[in-house]
């Protein structure tokens, strides 16, 4: 008996911005691009831009521990109507993932749920403390295949033991997310340190508390010839140590979230802490040149570090609030208005900072893969010349503390694909 494949064809799809084509999806792969397809089911996508699914390399979702702003579900709810495929999900949770308890945990909890592949990030060190390095070759062999490690929302401050941490990273062919912050140069910090920081009367956290801890693990990274990637790029000097780093071949990757590419600490003015993240909004000119350092590759790729938070932890006085922003559902749109639109990047470059590098670096066969036939019908379906106006009542997350509140952006996930499965479609997540 012959079995029967449903196809699905999406008709008139723009593959990374270009000449429409029809594409067939049977069993989850594409079998045919070309003009005049049919299937058992359509998708109307005339007019759309077909990019490969997005991978975020930096998500917190909050379980365990925190299910009161966002779970396994929500989140993954939010990522697929952002166009996401995989997320990796921080280790900062409680209990903390530094074990293979809770990476499978969250492994498994993200399969049920089923809307895109939920990948934990095993911490580094045990309870993120900085001083004992956590089973991180149990985790690397747990079902969770834990590939990326972190202590995200603490650095790695102890020399010795990121240099341990990258000689084990190396033997499992795993890669460690530095957040890199030297903590002796941000006790009590709360804005980027400069003028208006001075002025508001708040602590200062200067840039080059990253940018010494950058430099310091480039160094160690190349020592060791271990992959290091760095987390939430936030100053212009990061990316020039970044630069020279590159030229000399260390095996260094780093992200940029959109919050960094278009917010500044002007923003900081008004004292809502909803603008309170980590690292801190810096001036006008790191983010320019961070969008010159994703435009010319200094920078691999676009990280959320979306960080839902409740609303008790953030509408009080701003030391008191906790750092961090949504991203999932408006990274897109971000990078459209800072990349796109001024022309620093075309669709190809989006698929790139979006979905191919992510996929690279955190070593995923089948996501970021070109839109052709025998590859995965893992995609976001973009519409170039949408605008909508973000409400954080209206995200999927159950934390509402959105930046964007009541802006306009242009550029909209229209649908999304999970290996031929539809995970979101019109802003509506499908489970
Ligand atoms: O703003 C941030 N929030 N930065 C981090 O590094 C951690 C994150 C969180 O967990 O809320
Ligand atoms: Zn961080």
């Amino acid at each position: 008996m012959s079995t029967v494949n449903n196809t699905l064809v999406i008709k008139g799809a723009k593959p990374y911005g270009e000449d429409p084509v029809d594409i067939e999806v049977t069993d989850g792969v594409i079998t045919a691009i070309g003009p005049d397809l049919t299937g058992d089911e359509t998708v109307d996508a005339t007019g759309l831009v077909a990019l490969p699914g997005f991978v975020d390399l930096h998500t917190h979702l909050r379980e365990p521990g925190r299910e009161d702003t966002e779970t396994i579900e929500t989140g993954s709810r939010a990522a697929a109507i952002g166009g996401y495929t995989a997320v990796f999900a921080m280790a900062n949770t409680d209990p903390v993932a530094d074990n293979s308890v809770v990476v499978e945990h969250v492994w498994r909890r993200g399969r049920e749920v089923g809307l895109v592949d939920v990948h934990p990030v095993g911490a580094v060190t045990v309870g993120l403390k900085g001083q004992q390095l956590a089973e991180l070759g149990t985790m690397a062999r747990s079902a969770a295949r834990v590939r990326l490690f972190s202590d995200d929302g603490l650095c790695v401050a102890d020399p010795l033991v990121m240099r341990r941490a990258l000689e084990y990273t190396k033997a499992l062919d795993a890669v460690i997310a530095q957040h890199a912050e030297e903590p002796r140069l941000t006790v009590g910090a709360q804005a980027h340190e400069g003028d208006l920081a001075a002025r508001l009367g708040l602590a200062g956290w200067p840039s080059v508390a990253e940018e010494a801890i950058v430099a310091r693990d480039c160094l160690l990274a190349r020592h060791v010839g271990a992959r290091l990637h760095v987390c939430h790029v936030s100053t212009e000097g990061t990316a020039e140590v970044l630069r020279w780093a590159k030229a000399r071949g260390t095996r260094v990757s780093a992200e940029v979230t959109p919050h960094h590419l278009l917010l500044d600490d002007e923003r900081l003015s008004t004292y809502d802490p909803v603008n309170k993240v980590n690292p801190p909004l810096r001036t006008a000119a790191d983010a320019k040149a961070l969008r010159q350092a994703l435009a010319d590759g200094t920078l691999d790729c676009v990280a959320t570090d979306h960080a839902p938070h409740a609303a008790q932890d953030k509408d009080c006085e701003w030391s008191a609030a906790r750092p961090g922003m949504l991203g999932l559902q408006t990274a897109l749109s971000i990078v459209v208005e800072t990349m796109v639109v001024p022309g620093l990047l075309d669709w190809r470059g989006v698929a790139r900072v979006m979905s191919e590098r992510p996929a690279e670096i955190a070593g995923l066969p089948d996501q970021g893969r070109p839109i052709e036939v025998g590859e995965p019908a893992t995609l976001a379906l973009v519409d170039p010349d949408a605008r909508w106006t973000v409400r954080g009542a209206d995200l999927a997350s159950i934390a509402a503390n959105t930046p964007y509140e009541g802006m306009e952006l242009p550029g909209a996930v229209v649908a999304t694909l999970l290996r031929g499965r539809i995970t979101a479609r019109d802003g509506k997540a499908t489970a």
